[in-house]
């Protein structure tokens, strides 16, 4: 077993995946259980996680420094190496923030967990503090341009140290570094591998007799979390669709036909008048994001009431949160919040019901894995993800009629010429953003000053981080000309190169 020590890293649990795909066992701590706990279970194995913390701030998380006396191999990552070198008698300082892509070039010194490793590659930074110098015993394994010791180890008592993080699949070789430290670790390997079957005997044993609602969206969460359901509990499962007008269009129809395969008939709630109504004169991201919210409860209540008083037991609420989800609404204690998103246990108590959960724990890759094993079809399981507040978060500033017609079109060009290209199924996701900038263009000899599209697609694996899609130059040159012309008031297109981290995904 690795033992994984949690600092309040985003990607904390990234990291014991990565470790169960090399089909070994993984446990969290908390820092401040870790010792004893680590003590107790001996394992082969431990890594300290990152954090958003700076190691000499005042209540920054810590750990006992015997940790690194028990024998055990240990592996610190971003702000468990800053903690590991302050530990150890090196120097940490507040240095030039650093996010996103750097090369690292490996060093001479050999070791295994520098095996398999080429000469230089890419590796993910998102740090503000840095180590400056090295406790003794310690050798630089690689460095980057600005890191000199980006990548460290002790070989004699089995340390070693990253700056930046192997655990996102941006960074390449870093599955390959991980599995270089769980050989060092000489870690049993386990079989691993989710069983779909059980996921249902526990939807069962946790609903019982009881009746289970459920909001569908038409994205790949809700629709594979309400699939198991139905699959578990047939006809006690009630999905209801809220049709808020800012979804993509054909949303309401595929929803309807996917679940009529698993005999599951959608309740669909017409809400397109008075969510538009409710948005008007509303600018504040994080404001539209409650109201949109706040309007699935309230209708959710209502159709709820319908049920009950048809006499229908319903107990609980289900809802297709996922990994990423829970960490990035502030997943362990000293991880910093980073967006009031994803709806996240935002359903008020007065609703009492419980929450059916049972994708809490699984990041989206495998989401579409359990997706195909209940045999959803590979164009849906493969099918982008869209923000539950819709296109709300992609119009900046108040959302309009006219300016949710420009972001459809806009939308439904750029899906068409990704598709066209071959290109559609390459990427994590991709949007216009109506950018509330406005600028002049000149259409049919006549001035214009139209809004600003910005076009964002992304790759990604884990969600956690994301690269910014090298569409070929023609194609974008498409999906320009396109919008500029097919979208009324359009004036400019712009391409979003922007890598997460530092930013979100989305604009808002
Ligand atoms: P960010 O922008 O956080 O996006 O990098 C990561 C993933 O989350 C989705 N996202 C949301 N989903 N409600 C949602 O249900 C939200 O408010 C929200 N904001 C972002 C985003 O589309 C991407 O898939």
């Amino acid at each position: 077993m690795i033992a994984v020590v949690d600092f309040g890293s985003q990607t904390a649990h990234l990291i014991t995946r990565r470790i169960k795909e090399n089909k070994v066992d993984v446990k969290i701590f908390t820092p401040q259980q870790a010792l004893l706990e680590i003590k107790k279970i001996n394992p082969s194995g431990i890594i300290l996680s990152g954090g958003p913390s700076s190691v000499y701030e005042k209540g920054a998380p810590s750990i006992d420094s015997s940790i690194f006396a028990l024998g055990i191999p240990v592996l610190g990552i971003c702000y468990g190496m800053q903690l590991m070198s302050k530990a150890l008698g090196g120097k940490v300082v507040a240095g030039e923030k650093e996010y996103g892509p750097a090369e690292l070039q490996m060093s001479n010194v050999k070791s295994q967990i520098s095996n398999k490793l080429p000469k230089q590659f890419i590796v993910w930074m998102s740090h503000g503090d840095r180590v400056i110098s090295l406790p003794s015993g310690f050798k630089v394994v690689g460095r980057t341009e600005s890191l000199p010791f980006a990548f460290v180890c002790d070989k004699k008592r089995n340390l070693f140290a990253v700056q930046f993080h192997p655990e996102v699949s941006h960074t390449q070789k870093g599955d390959q570094i991980l599995s270089n430290f769980i050989k060092i670790c000489g870690s049993k390997r386990q079989s691993h591998d989710i069983d779909v079957d059980s996921l249902k005997t526990g939807i069962r044993e946790t609903v019982g007799e009881n009746f289970v609602i459920g909001a569908v969206s038409g994205g790949v969460d809700s629709t594979v979390a309400g699939v198991l359901v139905a699959e578990a509990i047939g006809r006690k499962f009630l999905p209801v669709f809220v049709d808020n007008g800012l979804m993509r269009e054909g949303t309401r129809e595929h929803v309807e036909r996917i679940f009529k395969q698993y005999k599951a008939k959608v309740i669909v709630v017409d809400a397109k008048e008075e969510a538009l109504g409710k948005l008007k004169g509303v600018l504040d991201p994080e404001k539209k994001r409650k109201i949109i919210g706040k309007l699935y409860i309230d209708l959710f209540e209502r159709e709820m009431k319908k049920f009950v008083d048809l006499g229908k037991d319903v107990k609980f609420l289900l809802q297709g949160t996922i990994y990423s989800d829970v960490i990035e609404s502030k997943g362990s204690k000293h991880a910093s919040n980073i967006k009031s998103h994803h709806n996240v246990g935002g359903l008020p108590k007065k609703m009492k019901l419980k929450l059916l959960e049972p994708l809490r724990y699984f990041y989206k890759d495998e989401v579409r894995s359990i997706g195909r094993k209940l045999n959803l079809p590979k164009e849906f399981v493969e099918r982008q993800p869209f923000p539950g507040p819709g296109y709300a978060v992609r119009i900046r500033g108040e959302v309009t009629p006219k300016r949710l017609e420009q972001e459809r079109i806009a939308d439904k060009i750029i899906l068409s010429e990704l598709d066209k290209s071959k290109i559609l199924d390459k990427v994590f996701i991709s949007f216009p953003i109506m950018s509330g900038a406005f600028s002049t263009a000149v259409k049919g000899d006549a001035r214009l000053y139209g809004e600003v599209v910005a076009v964002r697609i992304v790759t990604s694996g884990d969600v956690m981080t994301a690269d910014w899609a090298k569409v070929p130059y023609e194609v974008l040159q498409k999906i320009s000309s396109r919008i500029v012309n097919e979208v009324p008031d359009v004036s400019r297109v712009v391409y979003d190169i922007t890598t997460k981290p530092p930013a979100t995904m989305e604009w808002e």
